[in-house]
């Protein structure tokens, strides 16, 4: 199914969407609903600690502060592409960074994740948040980074990416990462109007981060809501997907494809893939974790949008067989959508052999 074009009028004429670098490349034509001749490939956390490359220029450097550095964000941005290459780069950055640039105490402890100098859960701790502004200045490094990527990348897109206003504000009323998002999930019903205004704060913050992104020169979007998984379909579309809505309206105009990921989700497809046309997003795509098959992730969908998934992270230190089997059995299901970027089910694990990424890039090509 050909979807009609969408306009990318609004993109800097130099915009590699706008000028044809990435235009008719594999990534954005399955996700525009096409079928084109290699099936695209890229992996979540492609860009990481999988990669001695990374390692070696992350030595002696902070999370945060390396993606503050232009030129070390472009780097490990186009490390992965050169080793595996695979038919996306994802910008390196992370989803605190745009709390990190309005101001927030934040800071990525390894091996553990985000963790804000302390929560954020009464009136008065949103109130002071949502009086934060995340200036133009601020995002500057951004726009190097992304604009020396994009330089170097090619006819290899680039995708831009930021965390739903859920995602994000669980980390901020836990202070830090959680199992199951207790005191978010309290608050969004304790007191729905602080939720509301600390939801549309990090709605419009997480907006921002997208549309400088793009503006300087990605060729599409995803949002990660990685633990929307943890909330009934009830309180997802109630108290989170207006938020995602907001955050996603920041790039409508632009006409970039928009990817919309969380992780057990299977119960909340269709209302994810209704924030992305409720935004106006022009050609929506569904990610889709290691859980449900993509033949049944279509089939909920309704079957008219294409879907990125869903290699299972835990087959990537299995014996090739057992992945190669597993990885031909992914394409043979993503087959049922009208357009599938492969993907894992979720991140690529810190031990990986970088190895087995290659030899899927080159299986999937294949195919
Ligand atoms: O290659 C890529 O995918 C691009 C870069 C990227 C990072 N984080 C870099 C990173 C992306 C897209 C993210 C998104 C992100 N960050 C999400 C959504 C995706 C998901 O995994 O669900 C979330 C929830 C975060 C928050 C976060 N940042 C966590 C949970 C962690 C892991 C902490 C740990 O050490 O295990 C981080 C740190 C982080 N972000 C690393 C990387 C490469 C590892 C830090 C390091 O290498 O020192």
């Amino acid at each position: 199914m050909t979807s009609p074009t969408v306009n990318v009028s609004n993109l800097p004429p130099s915009h590699p969407l706008a000028d044809g670098r990435t235009a008719t490349s594999s990534l954005v034509s399955a996700l525009r609903g096409d079928r084109p001749a290699r099936t695209p490939v890229w992996f979540m956390r492609q860009a990481g600690r999988s990669l001695p490359e990374y390692r070696e220029v992350r030595q002696g450097v902070g999370m945060l502060e390396s993606c503050l550095r232009p030129d070390l964000a472009a780097e490990i941005t186009l490390q992965p592409v050169r080793r595996h290459d695979v038919d996306a780069a994802i910008f390196f950055s992370d989803i605190v960074v745009p709390l990190k640039l309005a101001g927030v105490d934040v800071e990525i402890t390894a091996g553990v994740g985000p963790v804000m100098d302390r929560p954020y859960r009464t009136a008065q701790d949103v109130d002071e948040l949502v009086a934060r502004d995340l200036d133009d200045d601020a995002l500057a490094p951004i726009v190097q980074a992304v604009a020396r990527t994009v330089a170097d990348l090619g006819t290899t897109p680039l995708i831009g990416f930021g965390g739903a206003p859920f995602t994000l504000a669980a980390y901020l009323v836990e202070g830090r990462p959680s199992r199951d998002h207790l005191a978010a999930r309290t608050l969004m019903h304790a007191d729905p109007e602080t939720w509301r205004r600390l939801t549309e704060w990090t709605a419009d913050l997480t907006g921002r981060f997208l549309r400088t992104q793009v503006l300087a020169g990605a060729s599409a979007v995803q949002l990660f809501d990685s633990w929307a998984g943890s909330l009934s379909l009830a309180d997802y579309t109630a108290h989170v997907a207006p938020s995602s809505t907001r955050a996603l309206r920041h790039v409508t105009d632009l006409g970039v494809p928009g990817i919309h990921f969380g992780t057990g989700t299977g119960h909340l497809l269709p209302a994810m893939r209704d924030v992305l046309r409720d935004a106006g997003i022009g050609h929506p795509t569904v990610g889709v974790d290691y859980r449900t098959p993509l033949d049944e992730a279509t089939a909920l969908l309704g079957g008219d949008v294409p879907v990125q998934g869903n290699i299972d992270p835990a087959l990537l230190a299995a014996p090739w067989p057992a992945l190669e089997a597993h990885v031909r059995d992914v394409v043979a299901r993503g087959a049922a959508a009208p357009g599938h970027v492969v993907n894992l089910g979720h991140g690529v694990p810190p031990t990986t052999d970088p190895a087995v990424l290659t030899r899927i890039v080159e299986l999937v090509h294949s195919l």
